[in-house]
């Protein structure tokens, strides 16, 4: 039977159906407008950041002098304050930003997506640009590391890698090697193979892993001889958050080697120091080697776009997700493969290689290498180490705890216990403070400093940057700590 309905009851749902342009029935709660936000000042960003964002973080911020600082632009190499104050970023995103900040050929590519109203979900229909992506991809990695799976951060793309080197290792060798001092991420599935106390907690992780030392072949060996239910390995090439440790020489040759003797399938987590941040495309290029399976991520949004990647062999991933039955297993998320995301990684990987970026890594990189070995010979007491490749750089200080001297050990005990006995806190707390430069610290290893410059980065803004540090240490321990000290104060 069908049922009549009355015209006014019509003319009524047609009024709740209406758009509620004028007088919406929903009220708006109190949000801030994009141009508010832009506007805010730093006492409302702070009161608003200890209220919804992360309390215990600002803490730290207060603690290095960053709670004063609020951005207002980015460009090149340089971070611009509230007060017109440009900082020279040898941060960088731990990695992220390989182009610097807001390069002109990204802002243009992705302008005209935008205006060309362009699609951005990539799931019903197949994407030409993730399609695009994932192509370019194959062609900068080495090998038959062809099949690639987008996601929005480095974390889901080693939760990707891992995935995909389980299930094609198979139910029998279901056990994962990883690094001491390794971070993979601080998901649940990759928190099981980062090994930091403090990004653990007491959290259960997945507990088929077994730990090796980093960089140690016969640990490796006697791990895959003793346990045949080892079925895969996950390495940082270089590591970035235990302080931009590298591997000797030698080691990744044997690895491959074993790892084709024992069939254990390697998985290089290349977040960090992948993307031609080494001087090389991938770090593990460096040693002649392919790994079976890989992860990008940080740089390749280009420093606009959260974009993260697996990259595996063909073999490996067919036989994982290569049939019907088994390809939406681990297909990607909502938004892997995002349009716009897309376009901006394939736009960053084009200038990559038209400007050269990655050779400026290896030369720039050597150079910054061999300014800072002469700040070590110049402060031997103080610098204990320079190391790492390209623009991926760890220089290391000397723990001071026991070697300050005694009238003030009171004083630095009042600190914060993270800053105790850590020179790297001070320096780099300082050298913004001071000199307008911004460096990076790891969790892992706090008399290390990380440098990991955006790879436009030139002589010049290496010589500003040893320049000031060289200013800086010839302070000396005390009054640098004296200095740090009195920064709290304010
Ligand atoms: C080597 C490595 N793997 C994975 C990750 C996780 O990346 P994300 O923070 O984008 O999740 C990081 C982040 O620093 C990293 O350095």
């Amino acid at each position: 039977m069908t049922i009549m309905t009355k015209p006014e009851t019509l003319a009524a749902r047609a009024r709740i159906d209406a758009p509620a342009i004028n007088a919406p029935l929903t009220p708006k709660p109190a949000l801030i407008t994009v141009e508010q936000a832009k506007a805010m000042d730093v006492a409302r960003l702070t009161d608003l950041f200890k209220t919804h964002v992360n309390p215990g973080q600002l803490h730290f911020m207060k603690l290095l002098g960053f709670h004063k600082i609020k951005i207002e632009r980015a460009e090149g190499m340089h971070y611009v304050d509230q007060n017109g104050r440009k900082i020279l970023d040898f941060f960088g995103g731990f990695g992220s930003l390989a182009f610097g900040h807001n390069h002109p050929k990204v802002l243009a590519a992705r302008q005209k997506f935008q205006e060309e109203k362009r699609q951005e979900i990539a799931i019903a229909f197949m994407s030409q640009y993730a399609t695009a992506l994932a192509h370019n991809l194959a062609q900068c990695s080495p090998g038959d590391l062809d099949m690639v799976f987008l996601g929005s951060s480095g974390s889901e793309a080693m939760e990707a890698a891992v995935k995909v080197a389980e299930r094609a290792a198979g139910p029998k060798r279901p056990k994962i090697v990883y690094a001491e001092n390794s971070f993979h991420g601080k998901t649940k599935g990759v928190l099981a193979i980062t090994d930091g106390q403090l990004y653990r907690a007491d959290f259960k992780v997945a507990d088929n892993t077994v730990r090796v030392p980093f960089g140690d072949i016969n640990a490796i060996e006697r791990a895959f001889r003793s346990d045949p239910e080892i079925g895969v390995i996950v390495l940082e090439t270089i590591q970035g958050g235990g302080g931009i440790i590298q591997a000797p020489a030698e080691f990744w040759q044997k690895l491959r080697a074993l790892c084709d003797q024992y069939g254990v399938l390697w998985v290089a987590d290349e977040v960090q120091c992948g993307y031609g941040r080494s001087g090389r495309f991938y770090a593990f290029e460096h040693y002649g080697v392919v790994p079976d399976v890989t992860a990008l991520a940080k740089s390749l949004g280009a420093g606009k776009a959260a974009v993260g990647a697996m990259i595996a062999r063909r073999e490996v991933y067919m036989k994982a997700y290569g049939t019907p039955k088994t390809a939406m297993i681990h297909a990607m998320a909502t938004f892997g493969g995002i349009g716009e995301a897309c376009v901006t990684a394939i736009e960053g990987l084009n200038v990559l290689y038209d400007e050269g970026l990655i050779d400026n890594s290896a030369v720039v990189g050597s150079y910054l290498l061999e300014r800072l070995e002469a700040v070590k010979a110049k402060y031997p007491k103080i610098v204990k180490d320079v190391r790492g490749k390209g623009l991926m750089i760890g220089l290391e200080f000397h723990d001071f705890s026991q070697t300050l001297p005694l009238v003030l050990r009171p004083v630095v005990s009042v600190l914060d216990d993270k800053l105790k006995g850590s020179l790297s806190g001070f320096v780099g707390s300082l050298l913004l403070r001071d000199y307008n430069v911004l460096v990076a610290f790891t969790e892992y290893n706090r008399n290390v400093i990380r440098l990991e410059p955006p790879l436009i980065c030139g002589r010049e803004h290496v010589d500003q940057f040893v320049d000031a540090l060289d200013d800086l240490l010839s302070r000396g321990i005390v009054s640098i700590v004296k200095d740090f000290v009195k920064s709290q104060m304010n």
